[in-house]
């Protein structure tokens, strides 16, 4: 969470840190901040708010001179979000000033000592004991503000990635990295500092991505240098080659970018499977499986961690795997998993799946199942994220980016890497013979064709939102492959438009929540025509004897379910364990016209980042 931008060279950095940080928002939102070196002085102006009312404040207040700067978009820890609290942040000298993503967990031990030592503090936040933790180690030691940097963060217990400079030395940026992603864009001459590298892809495809514990000096003119924090030992850093679009981190025309990514799944999918899935020939090739096929195939079990919408993904990689290749499976939320002790053997494999490859539960459920011998293989769509990094092995999602904060085409290109794995190991197994096979790899070639499709209810959709959009509950039900489904459909309602929902497996209805049902609780129920139809019909029946109002997902065709319910939405025909990537759809469709029509902020809702890299 918290984006940061920095720039230093030889262009204006002001219009490149807030562009900078309009990309990066989708981290946090609740107040933004920037500081330019003039050639003389520091130029700072920060608020409460979005980027926007940065960009209104900052052109009326200061001096948008300079090419060193940097800027924040904060997601609130340690303080409220107001205009004090946000970064960047000085130090009491007003020469060092700094931006900080993550937190420093022993901050109030450090306050103290530093308070003793005569220094003040106006906001509430960890990250301005920082600085001038780094100014008193600076002015104590003697040292450059480089060395002043690694002296202070090894007294630092938590997770940071910082750029700060020094206006008595203005030709420098430091940096550091533990836990928080840092990336740096290396131009002719000139740097630039982000979070990801969305703020500088237009200006240059080469890119250093910091690991964890280690730090570098920016300066102009010279060839940049890493260093670890704890011991100083020189990091050579590897320069990458970006292949990012940019018109892929743009709304394309959308007015969203949530539904311009639910009209990128048909692609997304296409994109992960492509390659891998090759259908006439009877193959999947996936280098990170079959370099460890032999790690499945000996497994006792597979763990799969996640958190959120990934948790949901491993939920339906739960029936895939137990269904197709009969292998046990436990699904845990990473926060949980991380603190309760588990069992883990070297006989186990431990999936990770992730959008954002930053989850902090989820890096740390991946670092305790290695040290206790696991094998560990992620799913993750960001290429080279820590989570990507740290696993044994791993396939990406090929979704491209996700920018809008309700994961859409993140969960369905997770479902299609699970399904390609789990389908492979069912044939290695020697549990599908031919026909059944090359059934589902045919089938799963279909998949983005019958997604356009299921993307053609959305005037339909949109109408049944209309319906709806005043309700303050609502019920998700759906049955075996399709009860994560309900989940996901739940806290996409409720994440976006803050009505309250929750997910059920549809049987589980009669063992509570169907004290909730009147006439005034819409109950959105999936009711394909495979697996447990007719029980699910029979749930219909019991929500419609209590007057709930049912919006049915079918499969195209249906008549039964038709006469019962209030709305029906259609998707088409495929096999079970396919029907997640298309049940989904019209949910994610609802989600977002219900929210559109409550004047929510789709892409940005309240209170939550993109990415949580904190615990
Ligand atoms: C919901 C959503 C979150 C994420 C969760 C995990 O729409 O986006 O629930 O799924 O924070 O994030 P990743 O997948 O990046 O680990």
């Amino acid at each position: 969470m918290c984006g940061i931008v920095g720039y230093i060279g030889h262009r204006d950095a002001y219009p490149i840190i807030i562009k900078g940080l309009q990309r990066l928002e989708y981290r946090g939102y609740d107040s933004a901040g920037i500081a330019l070196y003039d050639g003389k002085d520091i130029n700072l102006s920060k608020t409460k708010g979005k980027v926007e009312d940065l960009k209104n404040k900052s052109q009326k207040s200061i001096s948008l001179e300079g090419k060193l700067g940097i800027g924040h978009t904060r997601w609130a820890t340690h303080g409220v979000p107001n205009d004090v609290n946000s970064h960047p942040h000085y130090s009491n000298s007003g020469d060092l000033v700094i931006i900080h993503n993550g937190i420093i967990e022993n901050y109030d031990s450090l306050k103290k000592e530093l308070i003793k030592r005569g220094y003040t503090f106006s906001s509430e936040t960890d990250t301005e004991v920082l600085v001038n933790l780094i100014e008193e180690v600076k002015r104590k030691e003697g040292v450059k503000l480089g060395k002043a940097v690694q002296i202070a963060l090894n007294q630092v217990v938590g997770a940071y990635a910082i750029a700060v400079f020094d206006k008595q030395k203005p030709d420098e940026i430091v940096v550091a990295k533990l836990g928080s992603p840092l990336a740096i864009g290396v131009g002719e001459n000139e740097f630039f500092i982000a979070s990801d590298a969305s703020p500088f892809i237009e200006f240059t495809n080469n890119a250093i991505y910091l690991e964890d514990e280690e730090m570098a000096v920016i300066r102009l003119g010279k060839e940049i240098k890493l260093r670890k924090i704890k011991d100083d030992a020189i990091a050579y850093p590897s320069i990458q080659e970006l292949k990012l679009n940019l018109e892929e981190i743009e709304k394309g025309g959308f007015d969203h970018f949530m539904l311009k990514e639910i009209y990128e799944q048909p692609r997304a999918i296409l994109d992960t499977y492509r390659g891998r899935l090759l259908a006439k020939e009877g193959i999947i090739k996936m280098a990170g499986i079959d370099d460890n096929l032999e790690k499945f195939l000996n497994a006792n079990r597979i763990i799969i961690v996640a958190c959120g919408t990934s948790w949901h993904a491993g939920l339906v990689a739960e029936y895939i795997f137990e269904d197709l290749a009969r292998i046990p499976v436990e699904v845990e939320y990473a926060s949980e998993f991380r603190y309760r002790n588990p069992v883990i053997t070297d006989k186990d494999v431990l999936i990770a799946i992730s959008q954002s490859g930053e989850t902090a539960d989820t890096l740390a459920a991946i670092k305790l199942a290695k040290e206790k011998g696991a094998f560990v293989f992620g799913v993750c769509n960001v290429v080279g994220s820590s989570i990507a990094r740290e696993t044994d092995a791993g396939a990406y999602t090929h979704a491209g980016p996700e920018i809008g904060v309700a994961s859409t085409k993140a969960f369905t290109t997770q479902i299609t890497v699970l399904t390609l794995l789990a389908l492979k190991l069912a044939k290695e197994k020697g549990i599908f013979n031919n026909t059944r096979f090359h059934e589902h790899l045919t089938e799963l070639e279909n998949i983005p064709a019958k997604v356009e499709k299921a993307l053609l209810t959305n005037p339909l959709v949109e109408i049944i939102a209309d319906v709806y959009k005043n309700s303050t509950n609502c019920l998700y039900l759906g049955r075996g492959y399709n009860f994560p489904v309900a989940l996901e459909g739940a806290l996409k309602l409720k994440e976006i438009s803050y009505i309250h929902a929750e997910g059920y497996p549809a049987a589980e209805m009669k063992h509570g929540p169907i004290a909730l049902i009147d006439e005034h609780m819409p109950v959105v129920v999936i009711a394909t025509n495979k697996g447990h139809y007719e029980k699910v019909v029979s749930n219909i029946q019991e929500i419609k004897s209590r007057k709930g109002k049912i919006i049915a997902v079918v499969t195209e065709g249906d008549e039964q379910v038709r006469d019962l319910a209030d709305h029906v939405i259609e998707i088409p025909e495929t096999l079970e364990s396919l029907t997640p990537l298309l049940t989904t759809i019209p949910l994610q469709l609802l989600s977002y016209h219900i929210a559109v029509m409550r004047g929510c902020n789709v892409d940005q809702p309240r209170n939550l980042a993109k990415s949580v890299t904190v615990e």
